[in-house]
Formats: C-alpha cells, sequence, structure tokens
C-alpha cells in the first residue's frame, strides 16, 4: 500500500467513513467480478481500497492500450494478486511493469548483455541456423545436444579436431542464452588470461574475474591454448572453472583435446583437479568430422546452382 493511499483511507474513514464504506462496496464489486468470484469477503482484501480502486480505473484504460510511448502510466500497471499473509490467503493490488513495458525492459537488458557478452564482430553470425548439419550424424548430434543444453541448462565441452564447429556452437549458445535475458559470457582462454594479466596493475582483473565467476553462462573457448609455461596461468583457469562448478551454473568449455585424459595433459599443473571437476559437471562430445573451413573453400569453388550443403 502506497503513503498516498494510507492517507486517504484514514482520512475517509475519519471525515466520510460512508465514502469509505462505498468505496470499499465497489472494490469488492470489482475483485469479485475479475476473480468470477461471488463468495469473497471484504476481509480477503488487503490493503487499501484505493490500490484496488486504482486498478479497477486503470482495467479500461488498458483495454484500449495506446502503446508505451503514449501510456499515462508509463507501463505501469495495478493488478490483483494473491498472497500468505499471516498464514491466511488474502487479495492484495500491487504495481508491476505491463506486458509491453515487460517486453521493453527486456529487449534492453539484451542489448546491454550483448554488449558484455564479448562476441567478436565477425563472430555473430554463427548460430543455430547459419549451422549446418552437412548430412553428417556427428555434426547432428552436436548441433542437437548444445540446441537441449540452451533449454535445460546443462553444461557441455565440446572437444575435437580443428574446425569442426565447435566455437560456431558455443557461440550460437550464447546467443541464444542472451536472447532469453541471460548473462552469457563467451571468453577465449588465451584472451582473458592475457585481460587478467593485464589487469592486475590497474586493479580490474578482479572485476574480470567477478564477471566469469557471476555470469549464468560462461563460455570458455579453446580450453588448453593457453600459455604453459606460467604457474600464475594454472593458477588463474583453476579459479575460475573452480568457481563455475562451486556455483553449480552453466559453464560451456571448446577444446581441441579429442578425450578427457587429453585435456588434463593440455592443462599442466592443476590438469587432473580441473578435468575432475569437469566430468563431473559437464557432458563431453569429442566431434569426429572434417575441417569445415577445408570443405567451405570447396563449397566455394562449386559453380552457381550445385547444392553447397551436399
Ligand atoms: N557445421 C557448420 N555449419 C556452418 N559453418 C560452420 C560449421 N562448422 C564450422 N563452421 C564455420 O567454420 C569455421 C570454423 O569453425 P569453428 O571456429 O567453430 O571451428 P572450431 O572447431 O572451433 O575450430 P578450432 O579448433 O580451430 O578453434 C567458422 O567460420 C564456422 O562458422
Ligand atoms: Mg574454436
Amino acid at each position: 500500500m502506497t503513503e498516498a493511499a494510507r492517507s486517504i483511507d484514514v482520512l475517509l474513514s475519519a471525515y466520510q467513513p460512508h465514502a469509505l464504506e462505498q468505496s470499499r462496496e465497489r472494490a469488492l464489486d470489482y475483485v469479485r467480478r475479475l476473480l468470477n468470484d461471488p463468495f469473497l469477503k471484504q476481509s480477503d482484501l488487503y490493503g487499501s481500497t484505493v490500490d484496488f480502486l486504482a486498478a479497477m480505473e486503470q482495467e479500461g484504460y488498458c483495454a484500449n492500450c495506446p502503446g508505451l510511448g503514449a501510456c499515462k502510466y508509463r507501463g505501469l500497471r495495478w493488478a490483483v494478486s494473491g498472497e500468505s499473509l499471516f498464514g491466511r490467503q488474502v487479495l492484495v493490488a500491487g504495481i508491476g511493469n505491463c506486458s509491453d513495458r515487460e517486453k521493453h525492459e527486456l529487449q534492453k537488458k539484451t542489448e546491454q548483455l550483448i554488449k558484455t557478452s564479448k562476441i567478436p564482430d565477425a563472430m555473430e553470425r554463427c548460430s543455430f541456423e547459419t549451422f549446418q548439419t552437412v548430412g553428417d550424424p556427428v555434426i547432428r548430434t552436436a548441433k542437437g545436444l548444445a540446441m537441449a543444453c540452451v533449454e535445460d541448462g546443462s553444461s557441455l565441452i565440446l572437444g575435437g579436431g580443428t574446425g569442426v564447429g565447435k566455437t560456431h556452437l558455443a557461440i550460437a549458445m550464447i546467443q541464444e542464452l542472451t536472447a532469453k535475458g541471460k548473462s552469457a559470457v563467451f571468453v577465449p582462454v588465451v584472451e582473458i588470461l592475457d585481460e587478467i594479466r593485464a589487469g592486475f596493475d590497474e586493479g580490474t582483473a578482479y572485476k574480470i574475474q567477478q564477471a566469469v565467476k557471476d555470469a549464468d553462462c560462461v563460455a570458455i573457448d579453446d580450453l588448453g591454448a593457453q600459455r604453459k609455461d606460467k604457474s600464475w596461468v594454472d593458477e588463474r583457469l583453476f579459479s575460475l572453472i573452480d568457481a563455475r562448478y562451486r556455483s553449480g551454473k552453466q559453464t560451456i568449455i571448446t577444446t581441441n583435446a579429442c578425450s578427457m585424459s587429453q585435456l588434463k595433459e593440455m592443462l599442466g599443473e592443476h590438469g587432473t583437479r580441473i578435468v575432475s571437476r569437469l566430468t563431473e559437471m559437464a557432458q563431453p562430445l569429442f566431434i569426429k568430422a572434417r575441417d569445415f573451413r577445408t570443405r567451405k573453400n570447396v563449397q566455394q569453388k562449386l559453380p552457381v546452382g550445385r547444392n553447397r550443403n551436399a
């Protein structure tokens, strides 16, 4: 209940008790009609009568919605909902975003998330739509699994040789999750470690690491390609993956390793501990397929009119 509504109720009950009674009757009639329940009682309504009447007044206005830009309520909408208060079910009138404003807020959030997702401009074209299965059952399985992980929020390790589409699929997943309003970040392993290293002096390293730890989903690209000659690299990497493991948040890994034991070898000092965590938190899929980059070259040479996906 707003302060203003509370004051109006107090004034009415002190100086015009009859008017207050009439308002309460109107509010009850409205809620009975709204919920199609003629047996509701005054005691089922909790909070200020003014709030319920505000919801009633707005109902007609919103039925002829003028659009968010012209809305006199700026997309804020009174709504009646059930709540459990002091162990009793009551009805309250509260204010929230209407569906148009919610859509607008989600769009704003998505635009912001796209900026922070760190997907390189040249890779923005990588989506599930642009990922071709090229008649290869292994590629089809990889795509299906990546799409399923977007739906159920589970983690995934995509391993295999060069050019088989691991990074493409990881970016497609990040873009889909971002479009759903999740904070999802694409992190090339070499770059993020360089950034953390460079940020040590300016104190930004902590912020970068925190952002990677906090995101709903993180795709760590090219795990195993990091520098092998610095022990701080191994420590940072372990710390990032351990944080993802402990939070239970969705993590996508791409790597050139073709098995978990090969990945362990590629991860240096903390290889055993990292792979132990990854094995528990994510499903691995090692893709054996042709390098799409060479396939593309062949396709580009095909005369126009021939089936490029064959
Ligand atoms: N099935 C596919 N359909 C469409 N494009 C693909 C497919 N597979 C790969 N590509 C394209 O081929 C190029 C190489 O793919 P990608 O970068 O995903 O390979 P990768 O497996 O990550 O290789 P690397 O191990 O070298 O990093 C990219 O331009 C990508 O968009
Ligand atoms: Mg790659």
